[in-house]
């Protein structure tokens, strides 16, 4: 089928790339020609896993980029938006940027159009988006207003993607949802997935998925609903976490008792630093705001954003616990991103808290196996950027893990014992075993569990045994 993708950002450039992998013919339209130029010279804008060889595979061929909206239109029989919905200062998603695509749309309507909306819109939008595209003189029957949100995530956008839990489409006709079906069936049918060249699913993949097809406005709301539902998830087991704090219990083992009830299901129950993104602090405020405009106060929302804010003065409370003062202190910082496997920095909490330690007179150095560009271009030199988490932990009074990447969850830990001034660490991640901590001769704290302090060197290194002493 042929494509058209309007918006290059995260969702459209991932999109964009997996229905020419699907075997569309894709335009990927944006009115950044920088961005464009980049894309055009083969540059990939985004840390993704398996995105540059897709946009390498399709480039030129079945992928085209583009800043003629109407032409890809004309030629095109789907048009997804997928610009962003930035919140304004209420904390409503900003939609004149979706309106100024749906403005454009009617003069190129040359047939039946099916116009997706594929940002994360609040619920009436696609009202909104067929009122418009009527007011600029296209006939009601020449096009359909349909609700296809994406539920990727960053750092695994291209696999899930490809390989999602299901596929929901907001169409409502028969007519607007058999389009859908068409442009979703190489994995519904399974083809995809029988291909020598297809991506490669994680293990868990449910092939093939499910398409779940409701009305539009029932899918608008299944976007919001389901991030507001995984953020709360995450402020529940960090509320609970802060308890297993007071009385001394382990959290982790709270979430191996209760994440094994497949009602409740182990994942998105990690406590930590606080969520962030450019998705659940924004979609939590939009769909906070959309229900207040509806005439329901969902104040449930309220205290999850407020626990997530509390999360940090939290972790910042143990800086100080460790640390007592902090003016001068040198920080190993380990993680800028707003979580593993991306390079994007936006509302990372990581990054709210070295401002703050910045503020309170610290130095830093800090390691991101990817995120130091980005980084970059909000803290400046403020903090120097070591070139791996040894050289970010030398001479330093103690050590932050911030964000949870892979590779930061094995260490070589006597190596970093060595380089450090104090052997502190700070886990805002819980990466680590604390005993295994304290055997390695470190002050560990983490979130949810006991601190522990390094271990006494055993007994037989400071007093020789008693047999021995005799001889
Ligand atoms: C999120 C959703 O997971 C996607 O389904 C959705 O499509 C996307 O938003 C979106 O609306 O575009 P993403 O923002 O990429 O995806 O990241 P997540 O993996 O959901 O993590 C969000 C934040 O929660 C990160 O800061 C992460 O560190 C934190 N988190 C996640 C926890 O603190 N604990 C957990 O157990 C899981």
């Amino acid at each position: 089928m042929h494509i058209t993708i309007v918006g290059s950002g995260y969702v459209g450039l991932v999109a964009g790339a997996c229905f020419a992998d699907m075997g569309h013919q894709v335009i990927l339209v944006d009115n950044d020609q920088q961005k464009l130029a980049a894309l055009n010279q083969g540059q990939v804008p985004i840390h993704e896993k398996f995105l540059p060889e897709l946009l390498e595979r399709h480039r030129g061929r079945s992928l085209t980029f583009s800043d003629d909206l109407r032409t890809a239109v004309e030629a095109s029989a789907a048009v997804f938006i997928a610009v962003g919905t930035p919140p304004t200062e209420q904390g409503n998603a900003d939609l004149s940027y979706v309106e100024s695509v749906a403005r454009i749309i009617p003069s190129a309507i040359n047939g039946y159009k099916v116009v997706v909306e594929k940002s994360t819109v609040p619920v009436y939008t696609s009202e909104w988006i067929r009122k418009i595209i009527l007011r600029n003189a296209a006939a009601p029957d020449s096009f359909d207003v349909a609700s296809n949100p994406e539920f990727l995530r960053e750092g695994t956008a291209v696999t899930d993607f490809l390989y999602p839990d299901r596929i929901v489409v907001g169409a409502d006709n028969e007519r607007c949802a058999a389009v859908l079906r068409a442009i979703y069936a190489p994995l519904t049918d399974g083809s995809y997935y029988r291909r020598q060249d297809a991506i490669p699913g994680p293990d868990r993949a449910q092939i093939p998925p499910a398409l779940i097809i409701t009305s539009t406005k029932s899918a608008e709301l299944i976007k919001h609903a389901c991030n507001a539902f995984l953020a709360m998830k995450i402020s529940f087991i960090n509320a609970v976490a802060s308890v297993c704090e007071s009385v001394g219990a382990n959290v982790q083992q709270v979430c191996q008792g209760i994440g094994t009830d497949s009602r409740i299901g182990p994942r998105f129950l990690n406590p930590g630093i606080g969520y962030g993104g450019s998705c659940f602090p924004k979609d939590l405020m939009a769909f906070r705001a959309v229900a207040r405009e509806c005439g329901y106060e969902f104040r449930l929302l309220d205290e999850v954003i407020r626990i997530n804010e509390d999360q940090r003065h939290r972790f910042l409370r143990k800086v100080h616990n460790a640390l007592w003062t902090l003016r001068g202190k040198r920080l190993g910082v380990l993680g800028l991103a707003f979580k593993g496997g991306t390079d994007d920095i936006r509302e990372s909490p990581a990054i709210l808290l070295v401002q703050t330690l910045l503020q309170e007179g610290c130095k830093i150095a800090a390691y991101d196996p990817a995120a130091h560009e980005r980084a970059r271009e909000v803290l400046n030199s403020s903090i120097e950027y070591a070139s791996d988490a040894y050289e970010a932990a030398r001479e330093a009074d103690a050590l932050l893990i911030l964000t949870e990447w892979d590779e930061f969850a094995s260490l070589d830990l006597d190596r970093l014992q060595r380089e450090m001034k104090y052997p502190i660490i700070i886990d805002g991640r819980n990466l680590y075993n604390p005993d295994v901590m304290a055997a390695h001769g470190f002050t560990y704290y983490s979130v949810g569990r006991p601190a522990v302090t390094a271990e006494p060197p055993p007994l037989a290194a400071s007093a020789p045994p008693r047999k021995a002493s005799h001889s």
